[in-house]
């Protein structure tokens, strides 16, 4: 029997009541299949800041490096000031380990509630790029507080890291049935990003000769995701569009408490991360309230990623039967999650 090496950071607010419900349907997943879960839960947030006035050490990141993967639940926290969290800690851990690929799959299960009347048949899946954009805190600020205050922002997008993200989301669509490849972008504004992001995708077309490319301007995207979202297969964007295309993904497709995602190291060079999309929810924090299925689908990630599809798939299973049932019935967080587990132990 093997053992999967896991490193467990459930994070602030719902963050720890979601990830509790994804290792008890881990454990049963994994039953039967040979391989144990070892976990180790590291410390790490609103906690150990205010504690300590740390966000993630040099020895942190080392030990969070020695697993097979990594289990996040949320991160952030009213009580910490916005953004020396979410830098500190959940971007630091992405760029660290090199999670260019931002999976996040949107699937409208049968039996959910969307809010668009004639949704079709939704199933696309997101690939954000994880490591650069204007998510690498190249900026600054000058005359902070006066009338004179500038504050800028800027993405880097560098040929190397959108050609190998841009490779990635070709080779998912080559592995898709519809093969359909839709790069979401701004270039009619943002030039010197948006061509860089259009020429690599019409240069690595030529290595996926099957698949269809199209494009759209990420604020068309938006119009499309509502109006017609069953048009997409894969989407491939920058970070940032990337995050913000992905919540509106999610509210199609039954709410965010649905929405997985996978931080992906595709060169297993450092452990990739498997998190829900949505935040800490402070507004529902600690009630048991907070719909752990996001969690137990990126489970279901985690395990495809370690070469376990059976139990992935398995997971995937209990997760739409139970979709299927719950129209109408209030559960807790914990009621959620045993049900999926005893739905995986079969
Ligand atoms: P959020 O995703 O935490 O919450 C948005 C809304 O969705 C809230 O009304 C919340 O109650 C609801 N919601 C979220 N998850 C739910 C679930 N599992 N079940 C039911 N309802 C759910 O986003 P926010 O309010 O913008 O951010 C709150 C904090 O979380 C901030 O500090 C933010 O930076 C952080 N955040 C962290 C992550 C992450 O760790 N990956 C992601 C997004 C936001
Ligand atoms: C997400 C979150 C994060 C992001 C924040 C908390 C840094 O919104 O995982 O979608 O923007 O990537
Ligand atoms: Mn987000």
């Amino acid at each position: 029997p093997t053992s999967l090496n896991l490193a467990v950071v459930a994070g602030d607010g719902i963050g720890t009541e979601v990830v509790e419900q994804g290792l008890l349907v881990l454990e049963q997943a994994l039953h039967g299949t040979g391989t144990t879960v070892r976990t180790t839960d590291f410390d790490l947030g609103a906690r150990r800041w205010h504690a300590t006035g740390e966000t993630l050490t040099d020895e942190d990141l080392a030990a969070i490096r020695t697993h097979d993967a990594i289990l996040l639940g949320a991160i952030g926290d009213p009580s910490v000031p916005s953004g020396v969290l979410e830098r500190g800690l959940l971007l630091k851990l992405r760029f660290a380990l090199d999670h260019y690929v931002n999976l996040r799959p949107s699937t409208l299960f049968p039996g959910v509630a969307s809010p668009l009347a004639a949704p079709g048949d939704v199933d696309f899946v997101v690939v954000r790029e994880g490591t650069e954009g204007p998510y690498v805190g190249n900026g600054g600020a000058i005359r902070v507080g006066t009338p004179a205050e500038v504050a800028n922002e800027v993405s880097v997008n560098t040929a190397f890291g959108v050609e190998r993200v841009v490779r990635d989301a070709f080779a998912r669509a080559a592995a898709r049935p519809r093969k359909k490849l839709t790069l979401v972008h701004k270039h009619n504004v943002l030039v010197h990003a948006g061509h860089l992001w259009r020429r690599t995708v019409e240069a690595v077309n030529a290595e996926f000769p099957d698949v269809t490319v199209d494009y759209l301007h990420v604020d068309a995207a938006t119009i499309f995701l509502v109006t017609d979202p069953a048009r997409f297969d894969v989407i491939v964007t920058d970070n940032l569009f990337g995050d913000i295309l992905t919540d509106l993904a999610a509210a199609i497709t039954g709410g965010i408490g649905l929405a997985a995602s996978a931080n992906i190291n595709p060169d297993r060079t450092a452990p990739s991360m498997f998190e829900p999309v949505h935040g800490s929810a402070p507004d529902i924090a600690g009630q048991g309230k907070a719909d752990p299925t996001a969690t137990v689908l990126s489970v279901a990630l985690l395990l495809d990623h370690v070469g376990l599809p059976d139990a992935a798939r398995a997971v995937e299973a209990a997760v739409a039967a139970d979709i299927a049932e719950r129209a109408g019935r209030v559960r807790s967080t914990a009621e959620v999650g045993k049900d999926l587990a005893a739905r995986v132990a079969g």
